[in-house]
This record gives structure tokens, C-alpha cells and sequence, in this order.
């Protein structure tokens, strides 16, 4: 099928370039020139483990242009997958939204094409995308006879840093529109995917337990809901996991434990439930934001996801507490933070819990040094106040620190010899943020063992 994808940020990228992987014939448009040279070249703008490869395999069925008029014509199918940053009021700026769908309904052409909504925006933007596309195609004045389309919605589930193999093995396909045509199209586009009946990538074998995926095909509404509603519930899964450690630690209790005693109950799962500074990143902070914002059109409130919001602020407090309390004066201390992404195997920074940590430990007078694998480059440019407190080594963070924080658990700082950092230290305090050190082991090598959690 022919496919144009609109926007090569994270989301539009992936989706592009897997479905050209699948065999499809897409077309990305973006209007940052820059960027669409760099993906002709086969380099990526976004740091994610495969996607080079996955280019490099879908090659021959993959163009990047700038131009509407050179992507858009003859596709069975538009992904929209703009950029929607939030306006200063929280709210999603649709400027771009709107701008894409402008652009795409002026160069429509053909006799049925599906525009599907990838970005993630308020519920119920579905239709308003709709009445945009409508309201340009009829200003057209070489509008072409006989052309139709229809808005769906088909929300991503991917996260950062698993891209490629969420979007080819993932657990559910959701597709929503109001028009039986458009899910029939949709239902076709992503038959290699719920059969499973692709070759897989050469770097990416498929998992063993991969099975035929399943679809959920419905309404736009709907759909538009199950993105929200799903990222709500992971968010305040671990909210969930993160309050229950703060009662296990005043009862003496081991949270890793409990969350595994729990997770072993097949109606509860194991996953999300991973303690420590919470959830940061592009997507639950915003989502759970953005359903809230919603249900109060509605004059409805949604108090389980304002607690999961509440709590996972929380989080970044008690780290900070932790360290008070056992520092006791924080003023002049020297604290280094392992990891700024908001999570491993990304350099995204957005609503990572280690800038609200950094910020909150230098108001409190005490001097912080930042380190993290892949994502200092990222921070110099989009954190310049910070930025000075980057350390280049972890050899630069640990010496003469007072403590020493994990707070983002790349394998690197895991697979770390903590032994040869002890003596470095002015003080070996050691604040475990993820709760995925050994208590045990960093003992006896000469830590203070603390968690946010124990
Ligand atoms: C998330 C959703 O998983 C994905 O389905 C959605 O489309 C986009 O948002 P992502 O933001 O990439 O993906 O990150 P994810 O891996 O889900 O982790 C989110 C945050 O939760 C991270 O900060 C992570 O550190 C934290 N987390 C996760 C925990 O604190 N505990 C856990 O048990 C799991």
C-alpha cells in the first residue's frame, strides 16, 4: 500500500520506517530540511537502539521530502504525527495539527484515503482534525472530483528506547474511526504485523512467545480514549507500587518483595511496578494532564489519576528528604546524580525526575555533579543553567562527594566495579532511586545503603 507519514519526530519516524520495513511504499514528509537530508543520508535524528538498521533494511521502499505535493497524492493511508508541545497553560498546542491537516488536504488526490491521527492530542481531536480537513478541501479551487477520506485514530503504544520492537510485535493494534472503510484499509495496512507473517529484521529476531496480534477495531472515540486511559493506568501502576513502599519502609518492610508477591498474581502483573523517583518522560505526565483537563469539560474529576500525579511528585521529594535526612545539612554538600534521562536506553530529558532532584538539592545550597551515558550532550543544549554541572567522568562525579544518587538505571551504572568509587568519595552514601542495587553488596564493599523506598 502507498503511505505518506507526516512528521519524522519519534512517533511519525518509527511508524514510517517500520511499515516500509513491512514492505509498504512510504513517503515521510518533513518540513525541517535539515532533518530530511540526514534521514537520506541513513542517519537518525533520534537516539534509538536499531532504528539505523531498520532504515538501512527499508531503504528501497522509504522517501524523506519536504514536499506535501511529492507525499501525499495516490496514498491509501496519512499518518499525521506532528509535534504537540504544551502551550504555557499545560494545554497541547495544536498549531502544527492543524497545519499538517491544512497542508494534506490540499494536496489530497485520490479516491479514498485514510488520515490517521498519531499524535497525541485531547480527546475528541479526531473529529476536529476532520472539520479542518473538510473546511481546506472545499476552499481548494483545483479541488479533483471523486476524491473522499475519513479520519481514524490508531494510537502508539511504543516506548522510547523499544520503538522497533513494540511497533512489530506489540500486544494489541488499536484502530477507531466512524467509517467502516477507513478500519477495512487500516485492518489491511497492518496485516503483516497481527499475523506475523513478516521476515523479521536481520538485528531483531522474533521473541518466541510473539503471537498473532490482536485488533482492536472500533470507534474514534474510543480509540482515542484507550491511549489515555492505558497510560493513565501504567502511570499510576507504579504511583500505586510507590506508595505502597512508602508504608513498607515505616513498617519495615521490603517493597521489592511486596511488588513481587503481589506482580506473581497473574490479574495484577508484574511489570509497572518497579519503585523508586516515579515516572517522567514525554507521555504519563502529559496524558494523565490531558485526561484530567478532558474529564473537567465534563465536569467530571478524576481523583485516582490526580493522586497517581501527586504521588509521583512525591517521589522526587523523598529522595531529597532521604538525603536531608541523613546528611543533615545539605548546604555545601557535594551530591552526584547518576543518570538524567527520565528513564535507560534514551537521551530524553523531558520531566525526567533527576532535573527536579538537581534543582531541588541546589536550592537547598548543596552542590550537585551530573552524569549520565548518552543524554549530556542533550542536556548542555537544553539545560544551560545545569549544564556546568556535568561531569565527564564517573570517576569526576564520585570524587569527594557526600552522596551519591542512582537515579536512572542504565545497565552501564549497574555493571559499575562500585568498589573502586568508595574510597573516592568524601562520604560513601549511596541513594539507590530505582531500588536496583544489592543492599547487601554495596555494604560490604563500604556504602551507606539508602532507598527511596527502605
Ligand atoms: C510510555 C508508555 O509505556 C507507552 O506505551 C506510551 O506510548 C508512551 O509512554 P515511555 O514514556 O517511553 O512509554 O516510557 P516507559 O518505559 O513506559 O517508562 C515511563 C516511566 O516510568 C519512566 O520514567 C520509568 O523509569 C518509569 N517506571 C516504569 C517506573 O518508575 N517504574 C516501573 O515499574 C516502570
Amino acid at each position: 500500500m502507498k503511505v505518506c507519514v507526516v512528521g519524522t519526530g519519534y512517533v511519525g519516524l518509527t511508524t514510517g520506517v517500520s511499515l516500509a520495513f513491512l514492505g509498504h511504499d512510504v513517503t515521510c514528509v518533513d518540513l525541517d530540511q535539515a532533518k530530511v537530508d540526514m534521514l537520506r543520508g541513513g542517519k537518525c535524528p533520534i537516539y534509538e537502539p536499531g532504528m539505523e538498521d531498520l532504515l538501512a533494511e527499508a531503504a528501497q521502499n522509504l522517501t524523506f521530502t519536504t514536499s506535501y505535493e511529492e507525499a501525499v497524492p495516490g496514498a491509501d493511508v496519512v499518518f499525521v504525527a506532528v509535534q504537540t508541545p504544551s502551550a504555557p497553560d499545560g494545554s497541547p498546542d495544536l498549531r502544527y495539527l492543524r497545519g499538517a491537516a491544512e497542508s494534506v488536504a490540499h494536496a489530497l488526490d485520490h479516491d479514498f484515503t485514510v488520515v490517521v491521527n498519531k499524535s497525541t492530542v485531547p480527546i475528541g481531536s479526531g473529529n476536529w482534525v476532520d472539520a479542518i480537513l473538510r473546511d481546506s478541501f472545499a476552499t481548494r479551487e483545483d479541488r479533483p472530483e471523486g476524491v473522499e477520506f475519513a479520519v481514524a485514530s490508531n494510537p502508539e503504544f511504543l516506548r522510547e528506547g523499544n520503538a522497533i520492537a513494540d511497533t512489530l510485535y506489540p500486544d494489541r493494534i488499536v484502530i477507531g474511526s466512524d467509517n467502516p472503510r477507513s478500519l477495512e484499509v487500516l485492518n489491511r495496512l497492518y496485516r503483516p504485523i497481527i499475523n506475523q507473517t513478516f521476515t523479521p529484521p536481520t538485528f531483531m529476531p522474533r521473541p518466541e512467545d510473539a503471537n498473532a496480534v490482536p485488533l482492536v477495531s472500533t470507534d474514534l472515540a474510543s480509540a482515542e480514549l484507550i491511549k489515555y486511559a492505558a497510560n493513565a493506568f501504567l502511570a499510576l501502576k507504579i504511583s500505586y507500587a510507590n506508595e505502597i513502599g512508602q508504608l513498607a519502609a515505616k513498617v519495615g518492610a521490603d517493597i521489592t518483595e511486596v511488588a513481587r508477591g503481589m506482580g506473581l498474581d497473574q490479574r495484577i502483573g508484574s511489570r509497572f511496578l518497579q519503585p523508586g523517583v516515579g515516572w517522567g518522560g514525554s507521555c504519563f505526565g502529559k496524558d494523565t494532564k490531558a485526561l484530567i483537563a478532558t474529564a473537567s469539560e465534563y465536569n467530571l474529576e478524576m481523583p485516582i489519576v490526580k493522586a497517581a500525579r501527586d504521588v509521583n511528585s512525591r517521589q522526587r521529594a523523598i529522595a531529597v528528604e532521604r538525603l536531608q535526612d541523613e546528611l543533615r545539612i545539605l548546604k555545601g554538600r557535594k551530591i552526584g546524580l547518576l543518570g538524567l534521562a527520565f528513564k535507560p536506553n534514551t537521551d530524553d530529558l523531558r520531566d525526567a525526575p533527576a532535573l527536579d532532584i538537581a534543582n531541588s538539592l541546589l536550592a537547598r545550597g548543596a552542590r550537585v555533579k551530573l552524569h549520565d551515558p548518552v543524554a549530556s550532550e542533550r542536556f548542555r543544549a537544553e539545560q544551560p543553567e545545569l549544564a556546568p554541572y556535568l561531569s565527564a567522568t564517573i570517576d569526576d562525579l564520585f570524587a569527594d562527594c557526600d552522596a551519591v544518587v542512582l537515579v536512572t538505571e542504565w545497565a552501564q551504572y549497574l555493571e559499575l566495579d562500585w568498589s573502586k568509587f568508595v574510597g573516592l568519595m568524601r562520604n560513601p552514601v549511596v541513594l539507590d532511586g530505582r531500588h536496583v542495587l544489592d543492599p547487601e553488596r554495596m555494604r560490604r564493599i563500604g556504602y551507606k545503603y539508602l532507598a527511596v523506598a527502605r
